[in-house]
C-alpha cells in the first residue's frame, strides 16, 4: 500500500501521510487536515479515528486477539499464570517485573491499603442504597484531598506512589461501600493477604469470623481482574485520556474513567446481563422472546453482553470466562441455572442471521457476572469489580499519554448546526 493518501477537495489536491502500526495496520494522518484544507473530519463515535499511538494493548477484532504488552491474554490464565499485581505492573511499566520489583510494588500496595480515617468516616453519611459506582468515583476523587502530594505527578516516583495508592485503596473503597450498604462494620485490610484475598476478606469477613478464601475463588477473582485490566481505547479509557490530557491529576482522571464505565453500554453491561438472565429465569421472558426483542427495532431491548465496537468475532475474554464458569462452579459443587440460560441465549444468537450478519458475539460481560455471582459478589458490585480490574489499564494509558511530550490537550471540533446569528429579545417583547 502507498505511504500517503491523496485527498482532492474541489480543484485542490493534498497528500496525507499514512502511518503504520507494528501489526501492519495503517492510519491516515489527518493532523494537518484543517491547516491544509480548512476542513475538519467528521467521525462522531470515533469508530474510525485513532486518538493516539499506544504500545500497551493490542486487539485484533476480526481474529479475536487480545495481548497485554504483546503477551496473549490466554497466557495470563494458563499455568504458571501471573497474578493481577504482576499484570498491573506489566501494563503500567511496559515489561514483566523481576522478583525484587514485584516484591517492592506488593509492599507499596500493603503500605497503602488503608483509607485515611477522614475518608472512612465519610461513608457513615452516605445513604445505604447509594450506587457503589457513585461512591467509587467520588471517593477516588476525594483521595486527592488526603494525598495532596500526589496532585503533582510530574516526578516518576510520584506517579508510582500515586498508582500504588489507587490500585491498593480501590479495593478498600469498594469493600467499605459494600459494608456500608449492608449496615456491616468495616473490616480493615489484612497485610498478610494477597491482593484478591484481601479484597474478599474486607468484603465478607466478620469481626468474630474470618472469611476463608478458597484457592478456586481467589484464582477466579484474580483472573477476572486480569481479563478486565486493559482494552486499548475503550470508552472509559478514552475518558481517562481526555481528562488526563488537561494535565489533571491521576485520581481525577481515573474517577472520570469510573463514571464512563458505569454506563450500561460499557462496564454496566455485566449488571444488565444478570438482570436479563434473572428475568428469564424468574419466568418474565423466555430466551426465544429475548432474542426476538433484541432484533425488534421498535423494542429498545438489547441482548446485553453481546456485540462489541471492535470484536467482530468472539471476545477472547468471553471464551475464557465461559470455560471458567464451568470449572469454578464444579469445584464449588454448585450449579447456576443462569449459566444454562446464558448458554441457550448464546446458542440461539449464534445461529440467528440477525446476529450472524452483524457479527454480534458474546463479549466480556456476558459470562463475567455468572462468575462474580459464584464468588458471592452482589450484582450491584459487578461494575465496581470491573473498575478494580481496569484501574491498572487506566493508569498505564494515563502514564503513556503523560510521558509523551508531544501529546496535547484533547479538544475535538464540531459541525455546527445551530441558529444563524440572531439578536437578544428583551423579555417584554417575547
Ligand atoms: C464493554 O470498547 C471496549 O473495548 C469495551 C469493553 C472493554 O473491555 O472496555 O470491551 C467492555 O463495554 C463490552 C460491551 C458491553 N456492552 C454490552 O454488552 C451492551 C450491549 N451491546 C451493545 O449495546 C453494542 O453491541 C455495543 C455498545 C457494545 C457496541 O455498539 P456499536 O458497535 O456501536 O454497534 P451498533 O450500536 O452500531 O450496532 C450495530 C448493529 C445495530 O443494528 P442495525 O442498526 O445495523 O440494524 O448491531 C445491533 C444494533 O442494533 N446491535 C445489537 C446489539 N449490539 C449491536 N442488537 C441487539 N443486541 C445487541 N447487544
Amino acid at each position: 500500500m502507498a505511504d500517503k493518501a491523496i485527498l482532492q477537495v474541489g480543484d485542490k489536491k493534498i497528500e496525507l501521510p499514512i502511518i503504520e502500526g507494528v501489526d501492519g495496520s495503517k492510519a491516515i494522518d489527518i493532523s494537518q487536515l484543517l491547516a491544509q484544507t480548512g476542513l475538519t473530519s467528521y467521525d462522531p463515535s470515533l469508530g474510525n479515528t485513532a486518538i493516539c499511538k499506544s504500545a500497551i494493548t493490542y486487539i485484533d477484532g476480526d481474529k479475536g486477539i487480545l495481548r497485554y504488552r504483546g503477551i496473549p491474554i490466554e497466557q495470563f490464565t494458563a499455568q504458571p499464570k501471573p497474578n493481577f499485581v504482576e499484570a498491573a505492573w506489566l501494563l503500567i511499566f511496559g515489561r514483566l517485573p523481576n522478583k525484587a520489583e514485584l516484591a517492592e510494588f506488593r509492599q507499596q500496595l500493603i503500605d497503602n491499603e488503608l483509607l485515611h480515617e477522614g475518608i472512612k468516616d465519610q461513608f457513615q453519611h452516605i445513604p445505604a442504597d447509594a450506587p457503589p459506582m457513585a461512591i467509587l468515583s467520588a471517593t477516588m476523587n476525594n483521595l486527592a484531598c488526603f494525598h495532596k502530594q500526589f496532585l503533582e505527578v510530574e516526578k516518576p516516583e510520584g506517579l508510582v506512589a500515586a498508582a500504588a495508592r489507587l490500585i491498593s485503596k480501590v479495593r478498600t473503597i469498594a469493600a467499605f461501600s459494600y459494608r456500608r450498604s449492608r449496615g456491616l462494620p468495616f473490616i480493615y485490610p489484612d497485610p498478610g493477604l494477597r491482593y484478591c484475598a484481601n479484597f474478599l476478606h474486607m468484603m465478607f469477613s466478620l469481626p468474630y469470623k474470618q472469611y476463608i478464601v478458597t484457592p478456586e475463588i481467589e484464582d477466579a477473582l484474580n483472573m477476572i481482574f486480569i481479563l478486565h485490566a486493559d482494552h486499548e481505547q475503550n470508552c472509559s479509557t478514552s475518558a481517562v485520556r481526555v481528562v488526563g490530557s488537561a494535565r489533571a491529576n491521576l485520581f481525577a482522571s481515573c474517577a472520570a474513567g469510573v463514571s464512563a464505565l458505569w454506563g450500561p453500554l460499557h462496564g454496566g453491561a455485566n449488571v444488565e446481563v444478570i438482570n436479563m438472565l434473572e428475568r428469564i429465569y424468574q419466568g418474565g421472558i423466555s430466551p426465544e422472546q429475548c432474542i426476538r426483542d433484541a432484533k425488534d427495532k421498535n423494542n429498545s431491548f438489547r441482548l446485553f453482553g453481546f456485540g462489541h465496537r471492535v470484536y467482530r468475532n468472539f471476545d477472547p475474554r468471553a471464551k475464557i470466562l465461559k470455560e471458567s464458569c464451568d470449572r469454578v462452579l464444579a469445584k464449588m459443587h454448585r450449579q447456576d441455572p443462569l449459566l444454562d440460560i446464558a448458554r441457550r441465549l448464546e446458542e440461539l444468537a449464534l445461529s440467528d442471521p440477525y446476529f450472524v450478519e452483524r457479527k454480534l458475539y458474546p463479549n466480556v460481560d456476558f459470562y463475567s457476572g455468572i462468575l462474580l455471582r459464584a464468588i458471592g459478589i452482589p450484582t450491584n458490585m459487578f461494575t465496581v469489580c470491573f473498575a478494580i480490574g481496569r484501574l491498572p489499564g487506566w493508569i498505564a494509558q494515563w502514564k503513556e499519554q503523560h510521558d509523551d511530550t508531544s501529546s496535547k490537550i484533547l479538544r475535538p471540533r464540531q459541525v455546527y448546526i445551530g441558529a444563524q446569528v440572531t439578536d437578544y429579545v428583551p423579555m417584554e417583547q417575547r
